[in-house]
């Protein structure tokens, strides 16, 4: 198994949009609507089309597959009456080929008796195909999936096993995939293969279940394994075998219980996973904060032995690392946030063996953020991870992982994860500067006791005003989300909901450089919306807010009660409860944001919880 071929950049995979969701059963019962649920589990990553396949009791493949939307393809291919112990199922987010019934998966060999689902790019498939059509093979799609069930249909023909066929194919393949694969050569097994593509195998009661993530079956079990890259193997009657590739020989990956229940994966009543999850935070950092405190001892000892701190992510999760850059400078602690795929020509150069680089990522799988870790590995820097995700690729990286309690996040725009990562570097740093002699005690009382009581007000009073002004916001093409020091951040965040959801051009910016260039847009109501905390920078930010308003912004902010001078200056107000202008204010001052975001984008007819061109985990560089 040593020659299996993986590309140079090998998270050059595609976005992880495609969803997979596999079952066995092990004492002969019917797993097609468990296969359908799955499949419905996963919709928030995004397809255009979907099928299942079944091995029926007769060893017989039953495949069903279609374009369009779950709930419609269930009702023209009644795929309910689908009658099978062991199955596949899949949803496609196009890649190679046009949205059609023929590139939908699950794939079949020629003779219609291997069955495989896929998610990834396979790179070299053009030139395997070509191969396998000089021998006669037939090829009814144009995915790069097709050509795994006519290779192993290769292999079996050459006097391979099922497995040691799969194994066989597997080796040939070049680039980044997550695979499941039933046969009615062998209909108790289900074969699996996961190269840089995540997958997942879930222990139930009497089955398991291969999927592309947990929420698929989190409603029959939360004991799991996490597949590392490399791992291919099957499940059967015989319990479950994995192998590695890359280390060519068997492998023992632990038994996770992971600690989400099936309604934490659930809408609950909301029309939205996203507003779900915004109405979560209250529990969502109350309960990292508790998780943190388990954690928290050794992270401080990476943070008290470096040189040089570097905190490393992407998107949301960098903002919550420049929140955190902030924040430790406020108390004397030297850091830098610095975004992923800039990290190695920004800072490569200075990275050495007494530096600390905490990569903050909520999936654990950003490929940007992967390859600037391994680099500072490389240079022998210590690496610690902050994530959402048990078992997840960071986690492996790392010298160290923190788990953050925020529990699963299906909307794609990131929002209680956000919360849950300033959680975890406040605690940090309340911790560290409590060493460094500081007196935290203000700021620990309302941290460790009372924060999920006072989001939950901010939320109270946040969500019918976010819900009016929306209306306001939703023939709008461009906003401003200016913010000072630890506003900053804030405001940097609060613009990214707004661009992707509402599809609303919104530009976060140090308010103090808005008068460098930004302000030449400003018209007769443009959207301003102005971060301030009750701190030092408050009369700077009126500064900014009066520059704005005396060209015709419209102005939006959201300050502490009582902020006079700034509220009379404003045309909308969110009001946030006194005691929070300190390193706590993003896990208030950030809600009017996100609901503000979320309504917009619902009035503009978005669906917030997967918007266009964005996925969940994005492991391309
Ligand atoms: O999983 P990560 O936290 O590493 O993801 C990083 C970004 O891709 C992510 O925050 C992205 O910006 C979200 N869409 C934000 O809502």
């Amino acid at each position: 198994m040593r020659d299996v071929l993986v590309s140079e950049h090998v998270i050059e995979a595609g976005y992880n949009l495609c969803g997979i969701g596999a079952c066995l059963s092990l004492i002969k019962r019917n797993i097609a609507g468990k296969i359908l649920i799955m499949l419905k589990n996963l919709e928030y990553r995004g397809y255009d089309s979907a099928g299942i396949a079944v091995i029926t009791p007769e060893n017989t493949l039953d495949l069903r597959k279609g374009v369009g939307k779950i709930d419609d393809l269930k009702n023209k291919l009644h795929f309910d009456q689908m009658v099978g112990f062991v199955g596949i199922g899949h949803t496609r987010w196009a890649t190679h080929g046009g949205v059609t019934e023929e590139n939908a998966h699950p794939h079949t060999d020629c003779d219609g008796r291997i069955v495989v689902v896929h998610n990834g790019i396979i790179e070299n498939y053009l030139e395997i195909r070509k191969e396998l059509e000089t021998r006669g093979h037939k090829f009814r799609s144009d995915t790069d999936t097709e050509i795994v069930p006519h290779l192993i249909e290769e292999f079996i023909k050459r006097g391979n096993d099922f497995y040691e066929a799969f194994k066989n194919a597997v080796k040939k393949l070049k680039g980044a995939y997550a695979l499941a694969v039933v046969s009615t050569y062998e209909p108790n097994k289900i074969l699996f293969a996961r190269v840089f593509s995540p997958l997942v195998i879930g222990l139930g009661t009497d089955e398991y279940y291969i999927a592309s993530d947990i929420p698929a079956f989190l409603e029959w079990t939360n004991k799991v394994i996490i597949l590392e890259d490399g791992d291919i193997g099957y499940v059967s009657q015989g319990g479950v075998l994995i192998e590695n590739v890359f280390l060519n020989r068997r492998v023992h990956r632990d038994v996770t219980t992971i600690p989400w229940t099936k309604e934490m994966a659930k809408k609950g009543g909301f029309p939205h996973f996203m507003l779900k999850e915004i109405f979560e935070q209250p529990q969502s950092v109350s309960r990292t904060i508790l998780m943190a405190r388990k954690q928290i001892d050794r992270f401080l000892d990476y943070l008290e032995k470096a040189e040089e701190v570097y905190i490393v992510a992407a998107g949301t999760s960098y903002y919550a690392s420049l929140h955190g850059q902030y924040a430790f400078a406020k108390y004397g602690l030297r850091s830098r946030a610095v975004v992923a795929s800039e990290f190695i020509e920004e800072v490569g150069g200075f990275i050495g063996n007494k530096d600390l680089v905490i990569g903050v990522s909520q999936s654990g799988e950003t490929a940007d953020t992967l390859l600037a870790l391994r680099y500072a590995k490389k240079k022998g820097a210590k690496v610690v991870a902050i994530t959402n995700v048990i078992g997840s690729a960071i986690t492996r990286i790392s010298d160290y992982s923190i788990i953050m309690g925020a529990g699963p996040e299906i909307g794609v725009a990131a929002t209680k994860t956000f919360t849950a990562q300033v959680a975890v570097l406040n605690y940090a740093l309340i911790k560290w500067a409590e060493m460094h002699g500081y007196d935290m005690d203000d700021v620990k009382r309302v941290f460790l006791n009372n924060i999920g009581e006072k989001i939950s007000n901010v939320l109270e009073k946040a969500n019918s005003l976010a819900k009016k002004l929306s209306e306001w916001m939703v023939p709008k093409s461009n906003a401003y989300y200016l913010g000072r020091g630890l506003g900053l951040p804030i405001a940097l965040e609060g613009a990214l909901k707004m661009k992707e959801i509402a599809y609303i051009h919104a530009e976060g910016y140090p308010a103090g450089e808005s008068k460098h260039g930004p302000i030449a847009l400003i018209e007769k109501d443009f959207p301003v919306i102005s971060i301030v905390l009750n701190d030092h920078l408050q009369e700077k930010m009126l500064i900014a807010i009066e520059e704005m308003k005396s060209r015709g912004a419209y102005i939006i902010s959201v300050c502490e009660e009582g902020m006079k001078k700034i509220q009379e200056k404003s045309d909308f107000i969110f009001e946030i409860p006194s005691g929070f202008s300190n390193i706590l204010a993003p896990l208030v001052y950030i809600i009017p944001l996100q609901l503000l975001a979320y309504y917009t984008a619902v009035k503009r007819g978005c669906d917030p919880d997967k918007p266009r061109n964005l996925a969940k985990s994005v492991t391309v560089e």
